[in-house]
C-alpha cells in the first residue's frame, strides 16, 4: 500500500487489518479505539505527529510476519528449531550483506553532517561479525544436539547424544549472553538514529537503512524471543528429563 493510500485510511481500519499496529498508536498517544475513525493525516494533524516517522513505523510492523498465529509451543523442538533456521537465520544471512552496502554508503557521503552514521556502520559491523559466529554455533552444534534429544525423546535414537559442551546449559548461557549483546547493539543504533529516524533533507539510501535496520531488529527480536523463551528452557527440561531416565536404567 503506497503512502497516500494510507493516509487515508482511518486508525481504526488500519488496526482491524493488523492489530499490532495499536502499539503505534498507543505510543503517541492517539486513541485506537472509540475516536479510531479519523484518518491518519487528520489524527496526525490534530495530535502534532509527525506523519512521516507514524508511517514508517506502521510500515515497519506490517512488513514483518505476523507471529502471532503460530502455536510455538506446541510444535516439536526439531520443528520449531527448523522454522528458526529457515526464517530468522535465512532473514539475517540474506540482509547482512544489503545493510552493510548501505551503512558504509550513508556514513561515506553524510558522515560529516550527520557523524552518527560513522558509528552506527561501525556498530552494524560488530552485529555481522557477532551474529555470524553466534548462528555458526547454534546451526553446527547446539541446534543438531537438540535435534538429537528430540529424536532420543521419541525412541527415534537408541544412545543418548553426547554432547562436547558437558550439558546444554552451557552453550545456552553463552547464547543468550550473545543475544544481550547483539540487542544491545540494534538498541544503541535505535538511539542514536533517533528511532530510525532519518532527517527531512536525507536521500533514498539513507531511509531505506533506517527502514532496514528497524525491520532488522524487529526480526532480531522474535528471533531471540523463540530461542530465549521458547526452545532453550524446553531444551534444558528435555535434557533433565531424558538425563534422569538414563541414570535410572544404569543404577
Ligand atoms: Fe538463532
Ligand atoms: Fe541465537
Amino acid at each position: 500500500m503506497n503512502r497516500k493510500a494510507i493516509q487515508e485510511l482511518t486508525v481504526a481500519e488500519i488496526v482491524a487489518n493488523d492489530y499490532r499496529t495499536a502499539e503505534v498508536f498507543k505510543k503517541h498517544g492517539i486513541d485506537f479505539c472509540c475516536g479510531g475513525k479519523k484518518t491518519i493525516e487528520r489524527v496526525c494533524r490534530d495530535k502534532a505527529v509527525n506523519i512521516d516517522l507514524l508511517q514508517r513505523e506502521i510500515e515497519a510492523i506490517q512488513s514483518t510476519e505476523d507471529i502471532s498465529e503460530h502455536a510455538f509451543n506446541e510444535w516439536s523442538l526439531s520443528f520449531l528449531i527448523d522454522y528458526i533456521l529457515n526464517v530468522h537465520h535465512a532473514y539475517v544471512k540474506r540482509n547482512m550483506s544489503l545493510i552493510t552496502e548501505f551503512a558504509q554508503k550513508v556514513a561515506l557521503v553524510h558522515g560529516d553532517h550527520n557523524p552518527e552514521n560513522r558509528d552506527i556502520a561501525k556498530l552494524w559491523d560488530s552485529i555481522v561479525s557477532d551474529l555470524t559466529q553466534h548462528m555458526q554455533k547454534e546451526e553446527l552444534m547446539l541446534f543438531p544436539y537438540i535435534k538429537k534429544l528430540d529424536q532420543y525423546s521419541l525412541g527415534e535414537l537408541k544412545q543418548f547424544p553426547k554432547a562436547v559442551f558437558g550439558t546444554a546449559k552451557n552453550p545456552i548461557r553463552m547464547m543468550e549472553n550473545e543475544h544481550d549483546l547483539a540487542g544491545n547493539l540494534m538498541k544503541h543504533i535505535e538511539i542514536i538514529s533517533n528511532n530510525f529516524t532519518p532527517p527531512a533533507h536525507a536521500c533514498n539510501t539513507y531511509r531505506v537503512l533506517y527502514a532496514k535496520l528497524q525491520e532488522f531488529q524487529n526480526d532480531l527480536h522474535a528471533h531471540i524471543h523463540l530461542e530465549n523463551n521458547i526452545l532453550f528452557p524446553k531444551a534444558i527440561q528435555l535434557e533433565d528429563v531424558s538425563l534422569s531416565l538414563v541414570n535410572n536404567c544404569e543404577v
